[in-house]
């Protein structure tokens, strides 16, 4: 099976079904509507490539995403741009295609020029990320304790 990794911005029919999943994943049980994350979502089909959403594709259906944003650290001006909402769908788990996502990201913000990025994670999630070389800076972070990591794509010049 081939995973073909693209850009919101190339495919964006698959707009609806990102904007679902992360509705359902991460903001069902609050306030914020699903037409919020569509248009935040909408934020990234510009043609800078900042911010961006990847999107795994199998057959021509959306499989797996991940974004490129500003932060998820408001209060941690130093700690930008941010890998966030990296999903895969239940049954195309365990097969890798969330490390391919956090590698296309990771890519992807070499190519923008950015030496290191960064990530907030659940103690159960970190060490899928730090099997793929990254690093927790900070513990215990906010409301809900997560852990930042940063991943640094390579040396400043
Ligand atoms: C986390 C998630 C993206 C992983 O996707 P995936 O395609 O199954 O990941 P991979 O197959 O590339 O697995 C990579 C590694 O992480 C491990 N892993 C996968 N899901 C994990 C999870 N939820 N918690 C801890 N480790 C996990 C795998 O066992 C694998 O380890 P290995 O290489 O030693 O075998 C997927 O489970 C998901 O969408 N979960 C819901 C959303 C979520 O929690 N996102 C992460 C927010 S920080």
């Amino acid at each position: 099976m081939t995973h073909l990794v693209v850009t919101l911005r190339e495919q964006p029919q698959h707009l609806p079904a990102i904007a679902e999943w992360i509705h359902r994943q991460w903001w069902s049980e609050t306030d914020t509507p699903i037409e919020s994350i569509s248009r935040w979502l909408k934020t990234h089909l510009g043609e800078s490539g900042f911010p961006a959403t990847l999107v795994a594709v199998l057959d021509g259906e959306a499989v797996g995403s991940v974004s490129l944003h500003e932060t998820e650290a408001e209060d941690r001006p130093a700690y930008r741009p941010y890998l966030g909402a990296l999903f895969v769908k239940p049954g195309h788990r365990g097969r890798g295609l969330g490390q391919t996502l956090v590698r296309a990201v990771e890519a992807h913000a070499g190519d923008l020029g950015h030496t290191t990025i960064y990530l907030n994670a659940a103690d159960a999630t970190a060490g899928l990320y730090e099997r793929l070389g990254w690093q927790v800076v900070e513990h215990a972070y906010g409301r809900k304790q997560l852990n930042i990591m940063q991943r640094i794509i390579r040396t400043a010049e």
